[in-house]
């Protein structure tokens, strides 16, 4: 075998998983008109099974946290019965599956809004780049972020209460975990943040205030899933969606104490180089490896050997692939046999149908 790790099973938290591929959270824009996921998406996720952990496309915990067209929700019945029916498909195909729950924040438009209201914020700081897509004449059209408005104190605990909700629909569907997404600048981030967040209560300030809200997710659900169940993503030096953090390293350390005090399954780095920003030195590596006693993911632009690389020295305990695992449904074979493996095509990432979805061939 030319791995020494990659194919070793790990126990994350809970979770036992039958090797240290993930599969990467990776937006598909495919949900179904009521933001259900569809059969076609089940198969998709079915297909990649072999993961020693599929964790799914960003998912809004509700219609608030939607910025995007044809994301799935984790906030309706529809859309829990939905999902059970791809974690049944994963299941049945021996695979393990966690839903990454979303909310984005000021990165939406009013048009997606509930009562097409503005898009919500840590502060009222605009955004001048990012777009969100809404439809016009059936079709697409990319548009600014219009606002945000500036969520008030009382109406934190309701942000909560919706990742709440959500857990509790993503166990009744039977997910084997919970990511929350808390980074590429999207709500949670924007706590996290110094340039997002200007708040002056609780929820603002100093470093412990930015990261009040998302260790309140956390315990909120962990109330539901058990923290060995539980995963967070961060973006650390991230700077997609206009995100500039200067006390992202210290911030990353702080939280991975904190995750740690929670005895969270994992936490998942997702290197900027994918989306921009400083890379991460080996220092500060080693600190989040320092900080935090679960498992630790990292991602991007990972090749087998590089993460074989990272296992062996011990940096990670396991290493996520996007854009490879979304071209090659049978990634982790492909990987054992030194196999070629498919191209992934970028024009077909966001939207459509089975066409750059579920088409990829396996060997
Ligand atoms: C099409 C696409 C969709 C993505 N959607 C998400 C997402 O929903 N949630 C998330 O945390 N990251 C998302 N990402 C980032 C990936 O999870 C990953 O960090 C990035 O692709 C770098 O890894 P790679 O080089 O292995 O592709 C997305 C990336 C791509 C290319």
């Amino acid at each position: 075998m030319k791995y020494k790790k990659l194919f070793s099973p790990l126990q994350s938290g809970d979770l036992t998983l039958k090797n240290r591929i993930i599969m990467a959270p990776l937006t598909r824009m495919r949900a179904g008109e009521d933001f259900s996921p569809t059969e076609l998406n089940a198969e998709y996720y079915a297909q990649r099974a072999t993961a020693g952990l599929i964790i799914t496309e960003a998912t809004q915990i509700s219609q608030q946290g939607q910025g995007y067209l044809n994301t799935p929700g984790i906030y309706t019945d529809q859309h829990e019965a939905a999902w059970k029916r791809v974690v049944d498909g994963v299941h049945a195909n021996d695979g393990k599956i966690a839903l990454q729950l979303w909310h984005v924040g000021r990165i939406s438009h009013s048009k997606l809004q509930p009562g097409e209201t503005l898009p919500v914020a840590p502060s009222a700081i605009p955004v001048t780049e990012s777009t969100s897509r809404i439809p016009k004449d059936g079709g697409f059209e990319r548009v600014l972020c219009d606002g945000p408005r500036a969520l008030t104190l009382d109406e934190i605990p309701g942000i909560v209460n919706d990742y709440t909700n959500a857990a509790i629909r993503a166990k009744r569907a039977g997910f084997d975990a919970i990511e929350i997404h808390s980074g590429n600048g999207y709500l949670l981030n924007q706590f996290l943040s110094t340039n997002t967040n200007h708040r002056d209560d609780i929820y603002g300030g100093s470093l412990e205030n930015r990261a009040r809200i998302l260790l309140d997710v956390i315990d909120a659900a962990t109330s539901i899933y058990g923290a060995g169940r539980i995963g967070v993503r961060l973006t650390p030096n991230g700077i997609f969606n206009e995100i500039q953090d200067t006390d992202a390293e210290e911030m990353t350390e702080y939280l991975a104490r904190a995750f740690s005090q929670r005895g969270l399954a994992y936490l998942h780095i997702a290197e900027p180089d994918w989306a921009g920003g400083e890379p991460l030195t080996d220092t500060f590596r080693q600190d989040i490896r320092k900080n935090f006693t679960g498992s630790l993911f990292f991602c991007s632009h990972y090749t087998a050997e590089r993460a074989d690389k990272l296992l062996c020295e011990d940096i990670a305990d396991a290493v996520a692939f996007g854009r490879l695992f979304l071209a090659n449904p049978d990634l982790p074979e492909r990987f054992r046999l030194n196999a070629p493996l498919n191209e992934p095509d970028s024009s077909t990432f966001y939207c459509g149908g089975a066409e750059g979805y579920t088409d990829y061939p396996a060997l």
